[in-house]
Order: C-alpha cells, then structure tokens, then sequence
C-alpha cells in the first residue's frame, strides 16, 4: 500500500496565470503568505530526494539532492557547467564570507588557475562537501537569484499557487570535477539543510522572509518542500484543513559534534507494543565523542542500525510473526526478515506494528516498516544493519519517513503524522 493513496493534494494550479501577471509588482502588493513552496523530484536510481529551484538569469532549474546535514548549497560550476548573468562571486572580506569559513581565505587566479572558466579574484573561498562520498573539495561562495513562489488563500475558491518575487540566496559553486560523483543522473549540487547553519536554505529563507520560522516541511507524496512554517493546507481522509493541526511531536536535540544535523530524541522502540530489548547507551549521545544517538537522513533509503539493534528488531519481528502464523521466506537483500505477503495481516487490522517511543509521544510507522520486493510476492522488514561501531546507532531513512514531516528548528521540534489520523 503506497502512503499517496492517502494524501490528495488539493491545490489547484491552473490560475498560476493570474499571478504571473502581477509578478513584477512589488512582494508587500501580494496577499499575505507565510511559507514558500518548491517542487521535488526523486532519483529512480539512487532514491535521493531533489529540491528543484528555478535560479539565475534566464532562469534555469537546478536540481540540487536534499542534505540534511548540509551547511551550505553547492553547485556544480566549473567550465561553463554554471551559466547566469545575474550571479555575483561574494567577496572575502564580507560578512558571509566569514559565515561560510573560517578562516577566510581569498580565492587568487593565477597559474593554471586562469585556464579554468570558474575563477574570479578576491571572491570568498570555501570548501564543498558532497553528503554521498563525504568528499571536500575547493569552491567560491557566490549569490544568485532565486524564484520564490507560495500558496495564496483565494477567496472561497481555494488556495493557488503562484510567484512572490527573485530574491538572492548564496551559496557555493564547487570547482572540483569530482563534486557531482554518487549525486542521481541530472543532479546539479546539493541543497544544504543544516539545522545550524546561518547559510543553509532554511536560514537563508528565513531571514529573507521575516515573517518565517526556521522551518521547512516536506511532502514526499506530492513531492514538495515548504520553508517558513504552516499551514499546509491538505484533504486527508476526512480532514480538510492545515495539515499542522494533526502533527504530533518529537523534540529535537543538538549533537554538538555534528550541529547541523535533525537527532531526535528516541527512548525505546515497539514492535506490536513489545518493547525490542535495546542497551540504552546506544540511543543518548555522547556530548565528546558525538556518537550514538538517532537522527533523520533523508538519504539512507531505509532506516540504519546498529547491528545489536537490528538483530533484536528482527528477533522480536519474526517472533510476532510466527504467532501469527505469517511465512517467513529467503531473505532479499540488504534486509534480514521477509515474509510471504498473502500470509500478513493486513496493517489496518493491527495498527502499532514498528513505533518510535519519544519522551512525550509515540511515532508508529506501521505499513512503512515493510517494502514491497518481487511485486509484492514478498515484503521484508525495511531496516538495515549499520554495523558494530557506526557513529550514530538509529538513522532513520527515507522509506520510514512518511508522506509529510516538519522541520522546526525555531522550536527544536519535529512534527509528523500518525497513519491513522485524518482517517477517523
Ligand atoms: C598563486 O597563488 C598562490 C596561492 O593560491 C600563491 O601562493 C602564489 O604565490 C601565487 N603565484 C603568483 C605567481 O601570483
Ligand atoms: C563518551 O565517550 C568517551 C570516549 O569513548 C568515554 O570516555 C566517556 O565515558 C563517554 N561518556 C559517556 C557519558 O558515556
Ligand atoms: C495459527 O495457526 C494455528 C494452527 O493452525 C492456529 O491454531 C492459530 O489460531 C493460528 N493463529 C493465528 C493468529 O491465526
């Protein structure tokens, strides 16, 4: 059961046309909006979530992979690969440069330097990091425009889609030929999310837009990504309204070895209400070391754990199982437990299945603990084992993460749904 046949997205795009019209009147001319809106696109490959912006002059989509430890965008520059007139190499000696690094160091054309396209003299040096190879490499720290859109209250008739204004956002131009290595086909950089950051998207928006949270909020059904807080107006089920109504939350913590990144505050995991026998050492951080703990990344593709972990989720899982008479068959690769899907009760019959026990809630992820392999002959409990000694034991995955989660770092919380709101 895929999660769209949930989410029916309910806003109407036709009447863009309306506002294309006005587009170059002045943002305060436009009704009010709290939030902008872009589109997301997934790598069928690779199953990395894209933000899509339409940028620079003429505009141009760049689609940049979703990083949620990402400090700062980057994109792919070098020799004619970044093409805009309205872009601008900020210098070294400005506020940002010192933001995006420390120590500032000025970029210098010289030598061989001036063969490659992307130089520009005094600009502010920075160094990339690609989140899939982990590789650093050199880069300048630019500014372009961008195009802003958001969601308009229309009358009676709805809510529409359209255009606020281009408003110039930094971010960094990597220079190495390697920067795009392990990004899906199509893939021009990465879209820095970082949770501390001043120069990641999140800041950036925020600071741009006073009336913004440090927000942002994802839709992966209808492929979308909101900055600056609610409402999300959505039908759902029976609901109609602001989606935020229905969150439930998780508090957010810092891991001060790794600021950037969404670690949230997991004290024990169900199965079926029974509680998977867990070392608590694992799930709290260590404040020196960083390590341990549980945190969101939207790019693992299913939930990683650590391998005592995993192998207590399993035990418990395949326990269940038998006493409910389900099939267990031949393992698929990477996962550990399958079972013959005629044989599994459907999840509507047994909500809880897998749960994340927060301090004040509790996140059942129910049908998203299984995925569909051999055209769904077969599902397998979609958790991978992360090894003995990973740096952080839970990081929890695409495929667990549900159709629409909030971000707010403004209130260090996360905001989700549970499968069985809206359906009452
Ligand atoms: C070229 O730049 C480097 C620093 O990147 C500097 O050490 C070197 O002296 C420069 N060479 C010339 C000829 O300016
Ligand atoms: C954190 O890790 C360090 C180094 O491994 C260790 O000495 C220390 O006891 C750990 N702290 C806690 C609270 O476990
Ligand atoms: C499983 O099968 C056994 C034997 O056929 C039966 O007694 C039992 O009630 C079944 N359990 C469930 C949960 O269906």
């Amino acid at each position: 059961m895929g999660s769209s046949s949930f989410a029916s997205y309910v806003i109407q795009f036709p009447l863009l046309l309306f506002f294309l019209v006005s587009f170059s009147s002045a943002a305060n001319d436009l009704p009010s909006f709290s939030n902008i809106i872009f589109n997301l696109d997934r790598d069928p490959l690779t199953l990395q979530y894209r933000i899509n912006i339409n940028q620079g002059t003429p505009l141009a989509t760049v689609k940049l992979v979703l990083d949620f430890s990402g400090k700062l965008s980057a994109v792919f520059c070098n020799k004619g690969a970044y093409t805009s007139s309205s872009y601008q190499p900020i210098k070294c000696m400005s506020p940002q440069c010192s933001l995006a690094s420390k120590p500032v160091t000025c970029v210098s054309c010289n030598g061989t330097q001036t063969k490659n396209s992307w130089c520009h003299k005094n600009a502010c040096s920075i160094s990339t990091r690609n989140p899939v190879t982990r590789f650093s490499g050199k880069g300048e720290l630019v500014s372009d425009v961008v195009y802003t859109e958001s969601i308009y209250a229309f009358g009676n008739e709805g809510y529409i889609r359209g255009p606020i204004d281009l408003r110039p956002i930094s971010f960094g131009c990597a220079t190495t030929s390697n920067f795009l290595k392990g990004l899906g086909e199509g893939a021009k950089g990465v879209a820095g999310l970082g949770r501390s950051s001043r120069l990641s998207l999140v800041s950036q928006f925020s600071a741009a837009f006073p009336q913004f949270r440090r927000t942002f909020a994802l839709d992966l059904s209808g492929l979308l990504i909101y900055f600056g807080g609610g409402p999300y107006i959505y039908s759902y089920g029976t609901f109609f309204g602001d989606l935020s109504k229905l969150f439930h939350y998780a508090p957010l913590l810092v891991n001060p070895k790794s600021k950037e990144e969404y670690f949230v505050d997991v004290k024990s995991v169900k199965i079926h209400g029974k509680t998977v026998p867990i070392d608590k050492k694992l799930l709290s951080i260590n404040k020196t070391t960083g390590v341990g703990g549980a945190k969101i990344d939207i790019l693992k593709p299913y939930t990683v754990l650590e391998t005592s972990i995993y192998k207590a989720l399993i035990k418990v899982h395949t326990k269940w199982a038998k006493g409910m008479n389900v099939t267990r068959v031949t393992p698929v690769a990477p996962f550990g437990a399958c079972y013959k899907s005629s044989t599994i009760p459907p999840w509507t019959s047994k909500p809880g299945s897998v749960a994340f026990i927060f301090p004040k809630s509790e996140w059942r992820i129910v049908w998203r603990d299984l995925v569909s392999v051999n055209n769904d002959a077969v599902r397998c409990l979609g958790f991978v084992d992360g090894g003995l000694k990973p740096k952080t034991s839970i990081v929890i995955g695409a495929h667990q993460l549900g159709w629409f989660m909030e971000f707010d770092t403004s209130r260090s919380r996360w905001g989700f749904l549970q499968p069985e709101s809206g359906q009452q």
